[in-house]
């Protein structure tokens, strides 16, 4: 069976990136492969990271290009061009146009550290969702998978996974928390189940 092949777009650290290729090596996306990984800044460490396991890494600069209309110009010309079928955002930190969203409707997929409705949307990134989360005093949070439409964390949830608020905590150690307990534990779940339907289809 062919595999999908699958980009991830990145702008920081890549802890989620780095789960998705060790989940890939240890044969947990037996239906896709890890083809690019894309990222809007240059010296973001997931590139290192795609580098160091021979993954095929770009830098696509929004800045350089002029607007966001010519970077995700040059974006869909990168994906055509390496065939992909999937999209995974895992910490890519700018807002995909309806244009880009409707061309690969059901095609992307983001990460995000809280159970959407709660926490998420305009805003919402970073430590600022584990602060509003502790500003709350919710006992649980945790992450979702969803599809990505034109709505920031607006797309239908695919997969959620809850984790304790626990005395004390705060934001860093909530974040932590929720990356180990949660994203990078269901991000590849949720990757191979989407990987896998589309290579069906
Ligand atoms: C993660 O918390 C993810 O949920 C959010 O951005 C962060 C990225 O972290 N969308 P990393 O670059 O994967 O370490």
């Amino acid at each position: 069976m062919k595999k999908t092949r699958i980009a991830v777009f990145v702008s920081g650290g890549g802890t989620n990136l780095q789960a998705l290729i060790d989940a890939e090596k240890r044969g947990e996306l037996p239906s896709g492969e890890i083809a690019l990984v894309l990222s809007n800044v240059q010296s973001a460490y997931a590139l290192t990271r795609a580098e160091n396991a021979g993954i095929k890494g770009v830098w696509v600069s929004k800045k350089e290009l002029g607007s966001q209309e010519a970077f995700e110009e040059k974006v869909v010309e990168i994906l055509t061009q390496e065939k992909i079928d999937l999209i995974v955002l895992a910490g890519f930190m700018s807002i995909l146009t309806k244009s880009f969203t409707d061309r690969y409707a059901d095609r992307i997929i983001n990460i995000h550290p809280s159970l959407i409705p709660s926490f998420c949307g305009k805003g919402y990134w970073g430590l600022h969702v584990h602060e509003a989360a502790l500003e709350k005093g919710v006992k649980v949070t945790g992450a979702t998978v969803h599809f990505v439409n034109e709505i920031p964390d607006g797309g239908k949830i695919i997969m959620q996974k809850a984790v304790e608020v626990e005395e004390g905590d705060t934001p860093e150690i909530l974040q932590k928390r929720v990356m180990e307990q949660a994203e990078w534990i269901i991000l590849p779940k949720a990757t191979e189940k989407i990987a896998r339907e589309i290579a069906n289809k």
